[in-house]
């Protein structure tokens, strides 16, 4: 039956773990995958997390969730997204279900988007997270890209994108990250978000956030929506996908929200229950623990607040080894120019290396990294980033 199978190709994030800990060299450093480490190398579980296990401990049964997943996180979910205050909230226009982190709202999105816009495609950008095209490919949705970054400025080519934008279809769909873009740490400032939108409204294109990272591009989750609110403020009607992967640090629980945003309430109820539908026969309903731990976090006051001190303090030791592995590059008297590392911004610097410099780190260093030169910020140490500046010195000097 299945003698015609080939093996699969490598993750080309994923497969990097795999690689990284089948090596048993004590000097290896991981900075592949997107995941916050703090300053010995470990992973992290947020204080307040911590207690609202605690809060739940013997109180949680174990029912199924509706399927369209927690309401009460649900709603947490939307006002962080579109604002505490968000009329759009009140006047119920929100279509939303829980998904299975980022990944699966972006893949529920994408499987509405074939079965109710089957004649449409989606641009996404050039790079993006590798992800995202397996999930419109698997969805067959067809896909287009636009330009993004700047190899030479290693920052935002945004003449090119807006050219992109202007010379789509009228009505085309745009995969736009909300912040802390992954994988090149580059985001519009708030003016080109401002002109973006206009362009948006003047060509009637659909924007779909994928926001994985709401806290990490500035340390406050809030400010991290301006894109989304500007959208929102001009009258778009969005899709958004939301993960509590990285900023609740809620990885393996795999908890998020899909929303989309309708004319009207009557629309909202019609797009959520055919996104229930698509859900059923996925995975039924989603996983009940990490929306009660995300619910009683956003929902108490007073956890609310520890989490914002504890995204900020994810987001500043990042900022901090960002310095601590430019200042390192420089010191070693590297021909080249490092600014990028500080300029970028979120979890991930987009190094410029080349594949084959990437494959040396790895080869002659034990360092793992994917091969596009993408540096995930969380996995710098104090212990490692002398390691690392030295490693990159040697690969990149001649
Ligand atoms: C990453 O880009 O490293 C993360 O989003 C993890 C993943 O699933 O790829």
């Amino acid at each position: 039956w299945f003698g015609h199978v080939e093996p699969a190709a490598k993750d080309p994030i994923l497969g990097v773990t795999e690689a990284f800990l089948a090596d048993p060299s004590p000097d290896k450093v991981n900075v592949g995958v997107g995941a916050y480490r703090d300053d010995n190398g470990k992973p992290v579980v947020l204080e307040c997390v911590r207690e609202a296990e605690r809060r739940i401990a013997g109180n949680l049964n174990m029912e199924y969730l509706p399927m369209g997943g927690s309401i009460k996180m649900i709603e947490e979910s939307l006002k962080l997204a579109y604002g505490e205050d968000s009329e759009l909230i009140k006047e119920k226009r929100i279509a939303a279900v829980q998904a299975l982190s980022g990944t699966g709202a972006c893949r529920l999105f994408a499987d509405f988007q074939k079965r109710f816009l089957p004649d449409t495609q989606i641009y996404i950008p050039i790079p993006t997270w590798a992800n995202h095209h397996n999930i419109w490919r698997d969805a067959c949705v067809p896909q287009r890209t636009f330009r993004y970054y700047h190899p030479e400025t290693k920052g935002l080519d945004f003449a090119s994108m807006m050219d992109d934008i202007k010379n789509a279809p009228n009505g085309s769909f745009f995969l736009l990250h909300a912040c802390a873009h992954n994988p090149t740490g580059v985001d519009p400032s708030e003016e080109q978000w401002r002109e973006i939108s206009y362009q948006f409204k003047v060509k009637n294109h659909f924007p779909f956030f994928d926001m994985a990272y709401q806290g990490f591009a500035s340390g406050d989750p809030n400010r991290d929506a301006k894109a989304i609110r500007i959208f929102l403020e001009d009258g778009h009607l969005i899709g958004c996908a939301q993960s509590y992967a990285k900023n609740m640090g809620l990885y393996g629980q795999r908890v998020g929200c899909l929303s989309i945003l309708c004319e009207d309430e009557l629309q909202a109820v019609a797009v959520k229950s055919q996104l229930q539908q698509l859900a059923r026969p996925m995975y039924s309903n989603p996983p009940v623990h990490g929306a009660l731990v995300v619910s009683i976090i956003l929902g108490d006051p007073e956890l609310k607040s520890l989490w914002l001190k504890e995204v900020k303090g994810m987001a500043d030791r990042i900022i901090g080894m960002r310095k601590a592995l430019r200042e390192n590059l420089e010191k070693l008297g590297s021909p080249l120019s490092w600014e990028h590392i500080t300029n970028q911004i979120g979890m991930f610097c987009y190094s410029g290396m080349t594949p084959e410099q990437v494959d040396r780190l790895t080869d002659e260093f034990h360092i793992y990294m994917t091969r596009n030169g993408r540096i995930s910020m969380a996995g710098v140490t104090t212990g490692n980033v002398g390691y690392l500046a030295n490693a990159i010195h040697e690969v990149t000097k001649s």
